[in-house]
């Protein structure tokens, strides 16, 4: 096997922002969606599985909106399997017989699912999403089972949701929508604020920060600011676009937005220290890991109307609720009703990244990355035990 390996991603970054690898971001055309299947298609009648037989692949907590996509990627040579169910011990059984199994975050690869996996010949785990933090890497490269996943499927669909969120909340699209359904037209409380102009602090420049910042400053006429440890060159270059530290963003945005990945460093970066040397009235945006925010926190800044909005897309104890129908349920965790219960908080269950384009990128790397593996070929996206 000639399988280059890669750093897991989250790790804290030891470079300059990946100036060069946002040029190598592939982006798919909205009217080629179907291409990158074909090329997938066309890359896999090339290969034969070990045997001659189809690859097998056996998928976990799989979604309707994800097999359609997956499936739209079929030919003849690949074959699949779909499990509602999630990945663990007892549930390894139904792969027996596959070349992978296919998961996502919230399916568990700890290390006794992973002796299972091993047992039942199993040697590629492809994870379609990019944190690979269910997975016990270290076990896994012990017991000489591959890991690889798709570290980028599409900044772009990230981006354009978080500005969509910042509209709903300073334009109140979310009450005007409830309030025109009951037939009450009147416009009280409704009293919002142009984008245009204002200053937007964007925490975290890489790839979907650099997307953000560009929407506001080029597209709305906004003052964009951002902080990042590590500068992006397009960035800097920018003259719509200006670095500043940490504090002086915290000081001068009307809105932040935040776009960093969730590392030690990063864990309750909003807190209520860093609330506290905001502009009264602030509006947070969070489409990135929940944990970047320190919810009770949050919580009292809204009580006390520091910040006068915030959107919410990752809550930092999502997993217990998020991707499932819970309506039937009563909610226990006293944080998240709370935040519900904010009629100027919008919270969405962790669907940035759902657009068709997106679903199609993982699709595409999720089988590029088993066609690879199994035929023995160069992967770049193949993940490292840490260390
Ligand atoms: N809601 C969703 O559906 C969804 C989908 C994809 C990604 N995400 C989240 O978005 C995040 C950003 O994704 P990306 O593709 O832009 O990643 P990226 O790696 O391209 O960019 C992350 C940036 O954060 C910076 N950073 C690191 N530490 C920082 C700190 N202490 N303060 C400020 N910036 C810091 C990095 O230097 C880098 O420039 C991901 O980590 C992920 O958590 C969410």
């Amino acid at each position: 096997m000639h399988c280059r390996v890669v750093q897991f991603q989250q790790r804290e970054p030891t470079h300059n922002v990946p100036v060069a690898s946002l040029s190598r971001i592939s982006r798919l055309p909205i009217s080629s969606t179907q291409s990158p299947c074909l090329h997938f298609a066309r890359a896999l009648s090339r290969s034969t599985a070990p045997s001659g037989r189809p690859t097998k692949i056996t998928f976990f907590s799989s979604k309707e909106y994800e097999i359609d996509s997956f499936n739209r990627c079929k030919n003849d040579k690949v074959e699949f399997d779909y499990h509602e169910t999630k990945l663990q011990p007892s549930t390894v059984a139904l792969a027996k017989g596959s070349d992978a199994i296919c998961l996502v975050v919230n399916d568990k690869a700890d290390a006794e699912t992973l002796k299972k996996v091993k047992e039942a010949g199993i040697k590629l785990l492809a994870l379609r999403c990019a944190g690979a933090d269910n997975v016990d890497l270290k076990k896994a490269h012990e017991l000489g089972i591959t890991v690889v996943s798709v570290p980028q499927y599409s900044p772009d669909a990230v981006a354009e949701f978080a500005v969509g969120m910042m509209l709903t909340v300073i334009r109140k699209f979310h009450k005007s929508y409830n309030r025109v359904r009951e037939n009450n037209f009147s416009l009280e409380g409704l009293l919002g604020f142009n984008i245009k102009e204002r200053t937007i602090g964007v925490i975290g420049t890489g790839a979907i920060g650099l997307r953000v910042a560009r929407i506001l400053s080029h597209g709305f006429g906004a003052k964009v600011i951002g902080y990042d440890p590590f500068i992006n060159e397009e960035l800097k270059n920018d003259p719509k676009f200006t670095y500043v530290s940490f504090d002086d963003l915290l000081a001068q945005a009307d809105i932040i937005t935040l776009h960093s990945p969730l590392l030690p460093s990063t864990k309750h970066l909003i807190n209520g220290e860093t609330i506290a040397k905001m502009k009264e009235g602030v509006v947070l945006i969070n489409t990135s890991r929940g944990g970047l925010v320190d919810s009770k926190a949050l919580v009292e800044g809204l009580k006390s109307k520091k910040l006068s909005a915030a959107g919410l897309d990752v809550y930092e104890k999502e997993a217990r609720y998020f991707f499932q129908d819970k309506s039937q349920s009563v909610i226990q965790d006293d944080v998240l009703a709370r935040l519900l219960g904010f009629n100027n908080v919008f919270i969405s269950g962790h669907q940035a990244f759902l657009t068709k384009e997106a679903l199609t990128s993982i699709a595409k790397t999720t089988l590029d990355n088993v066609n690879a593996v199994v035929n023995g070929e160069d992967c770049p996206n193949v993940l490292k035990a840490p260390k």
